[in-house]
C-alpha cells in the first residue's frame, strides 16, 4: 500500500490538471456543514496570518494557483509545510517557479483582495523527513512585509494550548469533501486537540503512517467530521490565541479514529531557536 504521504502529495497535481479543465468547478456550491471537511467559511479579516501559497504557472489560475495554505509569524515571515516545497508538489525545486507568492488578506482567492507578496527565501527546514513527515516544515520569507496586526504568536512547548482536549481552529482553501472539491473562499473547521497516547493509537506505523510526538499533534474529533483535507497543508491549527500547528497529514479527511496530523509549533520555535524578541522583526536563528 502506498504510504498516506505519498497519496497526499498526488492529490495537488490532480487538482490542477481538473481545475484547468473544468473551470467552473472550483466555484461550485459546497454544502454549508461541510470544510476545511465539516466547517464553515471564515472571512480572513478573523485569521489575517492565514495565507495561501500560489503560482498560477504550475496549478493555473482557476483558483488564483493556490496550492498550500501558510501563516504568518512576523512581518516577512511565513511557515508553510516542508512537503509543499517538495518537487512531488511544485514539479520543480521552489526557486524555479518564478511566479511562487504568497496571497494575503484574501478571503476569496478570485478577487483583488489583499496582496500578493513575492517570496525571497524559502528554506526548507533540513531535519524534514519525506518517509516519516517528520519536521515538516518551511520558511518562506517575503519580499515585502505584512502588517504586524496580520501575524500570529506561536504557542512555546508546556503551554496549555497542547493540552489533550484543547478546542482549536483550522483554516483553508483545501478540499472540502476529501474527493477534490477544493474551494474558491477561505473556511474554518473546530476541532480538539488529542492525546499523543491516543494518536499513536490511530497511527502505529504501517500503511496509515506514524505518529512521532516530538514533533507532531494531532487534532480532530473522535467521530470524524471535522478535519483539514488535500490543500490545506502548511496552514495554521489555532489554539488559545496562538499557533500550534501547521497541517501536515491524515489517513483520508475526516474520518472518525484517524485525526488530522499537523507539525508541532513549538518543535518549529525550537529548531529555529525563535523567541519573543526576534518574533517582532522576523529573524529566525538558523535561516
Ligand atoms: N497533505 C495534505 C496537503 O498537502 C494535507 C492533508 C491533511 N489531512 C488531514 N486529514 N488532516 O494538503
Amino acid at each position: 500500500m502506498r504510504h498516506p504521504i505519498a497519496r497526499a502529495l498526488a492529490r495537488p497535481l490532480i487538482l490542477a490538471a481538473v481545475a484547468a479543465a473544468i473551470p467552473l468547478a472550483s466555484a461550485a456550491p459546497v454544502a454549508a456543514d461541510s470544510i476545511v471537511v465539516g466547517g464553515f467559511p471564515v472571512d480572513v479579516s478573523k485569521a489575517p496570518w492565514t495565507v495561501a501559497l500560489s503560482s498560477r504557472d504550475r496549478f493555473g489560475g482557476t483558483r488564483a494557483g493556490q496550492f498550500c495554505g501558510g501563516v504568518a509569524v512576523a512581518p516577512t515571515t511565513v511557515l508553510t509545510a516542508a512537503h509543499c516545497m517538495g518537487e512531488d508538489v511544485l514539479g520543480a525545486p521552489p526557486e524555479q517557479v518564478s511566479d511562487f507568492r504568497v496571497i494575503a488578506g484574501r478571503t476569496d482567492l478570485l478577487s483583488d483582495q489583499g496582496a500578493e507578496i513575492a517570496i525571497r527565501e524559502v528554506w526548507v527546514n533540513p531535519g524534514y523527513d519525506p518517509q516519516s513527515n517528520a519536521g515538516d516544515f518551511a520558511v518562506l520569507t517575503l519580499a515585502e512585509p505584512l502588517p504586524q496586526d496580520a501575524v500570529i504568536a506561536m504557542s512555546a512547548a508546556g503551554d496549555p494550548a497542547y493540552e489533550p482536549g484543547t478546542r482549536a481552529t483550522v483554516y483553508g482553501w483545501g478540499d472540502v469533501t476529501g474527493g477534490g472539491d477544493y474551494v474558491r473562499r477561505l473556511r474554518a473547521a473546530y476541532v480538539h486537540v488529542m492525546s499523543d497516547a491516543r494518536c499513536g493509537e490511530a497511527y502505529p506505523g504501517g500503511g496509515d503512517g506514524t505518529f512521532l510526538a516530538d514533533s507532531m499533534l494531532c487534532a480532530g474529533e473522535e467521530r470524524g467530521g471535522r478535519d483539514a483535507c488535500q490543500g490545506d497543508s502548511g496552514g495554521p491549527l489555532v489554539a488559545r490565541g496562538k499557533l500550534v500547528g501547521l497541517v501536515s497529514w491524515g489517513s483520508g479527511c475526516g474520518r472518525a479514529g484517524q485525526p488530522g496530523v499537523y507539525t508541532r509549533v513549538s518543535e518549529v520555535m525550537r529548531t529555529l531557536d525563535w523567541d519573543g524578541r526576534n518574533a517582532a522583526d522576523g529573524r529566525h536563528g538558523t535561516a
